[in-house]
C-alpha cells in the first residue's frame, strides 16, 4: 500500500523533522510538480495517485479545501486524508482519517496537528448567541489550558442563565468558581433600558445550578454587586465580567483586578461593543484610577471582548 505526502513544502519539512522516515513516504505530490524528488523521493502529479493503492495521504499545505476537492474527483476517499493543517476551519478535517491507525498511536500523536480545532459540538449548535460563539468558547479552553500553574478559584459576575458559567465549570472541575448575579437583571442606575432589563429577567439560581457539570465547586453569589460580596476574600485564576454597563462592570474591575493572580486572565466581554459602550469607559477610568493602561488582548469573538492578562 502506498502513502503520499501531499507538498514539497516547508509542512512537508516539518513532518520530516517531527520523526517521519523519509522511506516510508511512496511519493510526494504536487499539483504542478516544478521537481521531480524532494528528500529523496519521487514528485508525482495528483492524477498519478494510485487511487485503488492509496493508503493514506498526508496533506502538508494549507491548500485543505482544494486538495479535498482534487482527492474526490480522483475517488479518494476523504479517510484517506491526513490534514496536518486544521486550524482555520469549524470542521474537523480528521475526523474520519485512518491516520492513527496507519501510523500507530504514538507516531500520530507526534504528528497531528498542533492548533487543533477546540471540540464542544454542545456549543455550537448556537442555542444562544453566546453558547454558539466558538471563538470566545475556544479561547476559554486554551486560556483554561494555561493555568495548571495559577492558583486561586474562578468566577464570573454576571452569569445570566449560566451559558458561559457552565463552560467555565466543565474546564476547570476542580476549581471552585463563584457566580455573582442579582438573577433580577440590572440596577435601575444602569440605563439598561425597558426590553433589555425584561430579557435578562428570565432565569434563576435553579436553573444555573442545573446545567453546571460540577455543582459543588460552585458557590452561588446573588444580589447585586459589589453588595453581593458580603465581605468575601479571595484569589481568582480567572474571572469571566459580563454586565453590559459602566457601574457594574467598574465595581467588578476595582474588585477583581487586585485580586487576580499572576498568570491570570480577566475576561472582559462587550469591551468592543457600540451599544454596550459603557464597558469600555468602566476600563478607561480603572485605568485612569491605576495611572497606566492594563495588559490587554482584544478578541474577535462576536462580544468583541478583551483578555486581560495579569502580569
Ligand atoms: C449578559 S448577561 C451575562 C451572560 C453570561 N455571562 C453568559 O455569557 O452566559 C449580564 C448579567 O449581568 C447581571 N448583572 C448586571 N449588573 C449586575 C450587578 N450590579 N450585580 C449583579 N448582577 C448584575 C444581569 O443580571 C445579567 O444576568
Amino acid at each position: 500500500m502506498s502513502l503520499y505526502v501531499w507538498g514539497t513544502g516547508c509542512g512537508a519539512g516539518e513532518l520530516i523533522e517531527r520523526g517521519f522516515e523519509p522511506a516510508r513516504i511512496t511519493a510526494f505530490v504536487e499539483s504542478v510538480p516544478e521537481s521531480r524528488s524532494f528528500l529523496g523521493r519521487k514528485v508525482i502529479a495528483p492524477e498519478e495517485i494510485d487511487a485503488s493503492d492509496c493508503e493514506l495521504i498526508i496533506v502538508s499545505t494549507r491548500y485543505t479545501k482544494e486538495v479535498m476537492e482534487l482527492c474526490r474527483s480522483l475517488g479518494i476517499a476523504v479517510e484517506k486524508l491526513f490534514f496536518l493543517k486544521n486550524s482555520c476551519t469549524l470542521i474537523d478535517l480528521n475526523e474520519k482519517s485512518v491516520a492513527p491507525q496507519v501510523l500507530g498511536d504514538e507516531l500520530y500523536s507526534r504528528l497531528k496537528p498542533r492548533h487543533r480545532l477546540i471540540k464542544e459540538p454542545e456549543s455550537l449548535t448556537g442555542k444562544t448567541a453566546d453558547s454558539g460563539d466558538y471563538i470566545r468558547l475556544a479561547q476559554l479552553e486554551l486560556i483554561c489550558g494555561r493555568l495548571c500553574h495559577v492558583p486561586g478559584a474562578a468566577a464570573e459576575l454576571g452569569v445570566f442563565r449560566g451559558d458561559f458559567a457552565r463552560h467555565i465549570n466543565r474546564l476547570l472541575p476542580e476549581r471552585k468558581l463563584y457566580l455573582f448575579d442579582s438573577f433580577q437583571g440590572f440596577e435601575e442606575k444602569s440605563g439598561a433600558g425597558e426590553a433589555f432589563q425584561a430579557a435578562h429577567e428570565n432565569t434563576s439560581i435553579a436553573a444555573v445550578i442545573k446545567k453546571l457539570p460540577h455543582p459543588d465547586k460552585v458557590e452561588i453569589c446573588p444580589g447585586f454587586f459589589p453588595a453581593s460580596l458580603k465581605g468575601l476574600e479571595e484569589r481568582f485564576c480567572l474571572v469571566s465580567l459580563d454586565v453590559d454597563f459602566y457601574d457594574a462592570t467598574l465595581e467588578g474591575l476595582r474588585y477583581f483586578w487586585p485580586r487576580l493572580n499572576e498568570g491570570g486572565y480577566l475576561l472582559l466581554h462587550d469591551w468592543g461593543s457600540v451599544r454596550l459602550s459603557g464597558v469600555a469607559k468602566a476600563l478607561e477610568t480603572y485605568e485612569k484610577e491605576q495611572g497606566k493602561p492594563l495588559p490587554a488582548v482584544p478578541l474577535c469573538d462576536i462580544g468583541a471582548s478583551l483578555i486581560l492578562v495579569k502580569n
